[in-house]
């Protein structure tokens, strides 16, 4: 299995769904987890999303010494099995901004070397008086096993190619913040995005932010376009559908794409993880590459994003990520924003 690590997901191994298989896992229910757990979308009702945002907005509008008081006292621990910049720096700002002590686990530098597994660090980190976790791992179902082992609230930051949950719902705030007549304050409800087409290119097969924000944003409303190669698109994504048949489709010509485009979202090719898959990156470039040039004679309205890393002169050119319609940066800010209140919700404060 490409996505598990050697050693320490010995007790993950049998309840971890294959990595390959979450683009058609069976829909679970989030009751057998502590309540403000975040292990998929598929757990978030729209009220959820709803409330969500609203307690984002209620802490963005404290000043910084009331948010320091919201979390005082409180312990959360990271969990990092996977590199990661943007989502464990704005999760472990996110906690101390709160007034939360936190302390972070990595792979790299903990007993997880030796051999440790995911239930034991988990459990150790429980006796140290970690209140909530937050997990990034490179095996799909890894937050679910530590969620049910612990007991604790657990919050997903990237299982494999399975699901990255917060990232959707920055995804979504910044999408409110940009899209003419919306705003973050926006209602939220099952038609919130109507008439709103987000085109999503690049690396699907590959990429837990698409199958989030592929199986969160139509049950809002919006059409989700997924675009890329075969090699990178497979046909069965169209059963991430939340809304079954109408929310999702596929297109393989990224400038029929565009033209319908209100959103533009970029994902990197994920060489890590393309083993075994055909690709030929010249070819890729000159089909998918979104630049300024193919913007302007296409969705020169559109909003571009990208969930980050990006790799300039691959997915998207260094101009275009630079560019004003770029909200790639303003995507970074809003996840700090949208995981203090994640944070809240995990520790059950402020209801
Ligand atoms: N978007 C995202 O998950 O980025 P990181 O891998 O840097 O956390």
């Amino acid at each position: 299995m490409s996505g598990l690590k050697s050693g320490p997901i010995s007790e993950a191994k049998a309840p971890i769904s294959e990595a390959k298989a979450p683009i058609s896992e069976t829909k679970a229910t989030g009751s057998a987890y502590a309540a403000g757990s975040l292990l998929t979308v598929e757990h978030l009702s729209i009220a959820d999303v709803a409330e969500i945002l609203a307690m984002t907005a209620r802490l963005e509008a404290m000043s910084s010494a009331e948010r320091a008081r919201v979390l005082e006292g409180r312990t959360i621990a990271l969990l990092f099995y996977e590199s990661s910049t943007r989502t464990r720096t704005s999760f472990e700002l996110a906690a101390k901004s709160l007034g939360a002590t936190t302390t972070l686990v990595s792979d790299k530098s903990s007993s997880i070397e030796k051999g440790e597994s995911l239930k034991d660090t988990g459990l150790t980190l429980r006796a140290l008086g970690a209140e909530a976790i937050i997990l990034r791992h490179s095996a799909s179902g890894a937050p679910f096993l530590l969620a049910r082992v612990t007991g604790l609230p657990v919050l997903n930051a990237g299982d494999g190619m399975h699901q990255h949950p917060s990232q959707a719902l920055l995804d979504l705030r910044t999408m409110l913040s940009r899209l003419p007549g919306l705003g973050v304050h926006a209602a939220i409800d099952a038609n919130t995005l109507d008439g709103v087409t987000v085109v999503i290119t690049g690396d699907i097969r590959h990429s837990r932010v698409a199958r989030s924000d592929a199986m969160l944003l139509p049950r809002l409303g919006a059409h989700v376009v997924l675009c890329g190669p075969e090699e990178l698109l497979p046909e069965d994504a169209l059963g991430l559908d939340p809304v079954e048949g109408a929310g999702i489709e596929i297109e393989r010509d990224f400038d029929a794409a565009l033209r319908r485009a209100d959103v533009v979202m970029m994902l990197r090719i994920q060489k890590e993880r393309l083993t075994g898959v055909d690709l030929d990156l010249g070819e890729y470039i000159a089909r998918y590459q979104l630049s300024v040039a193919r913007l302007a004679a296409t969705a020169p309205k559109a909003m571009v994003m990208h969930p980050g890393p990006i790799i300039r002169g691959l997915e998207i050119t260094s101009e275009m990520a630079d560019a004003p319609q770029s909200a790639i940066e303003e995507q970074v800010a809003q996840g700090l924003a949208v995981r203090r209140a994640v944070l809240v919700r995990a520790l059950g404060v402020m209801a």
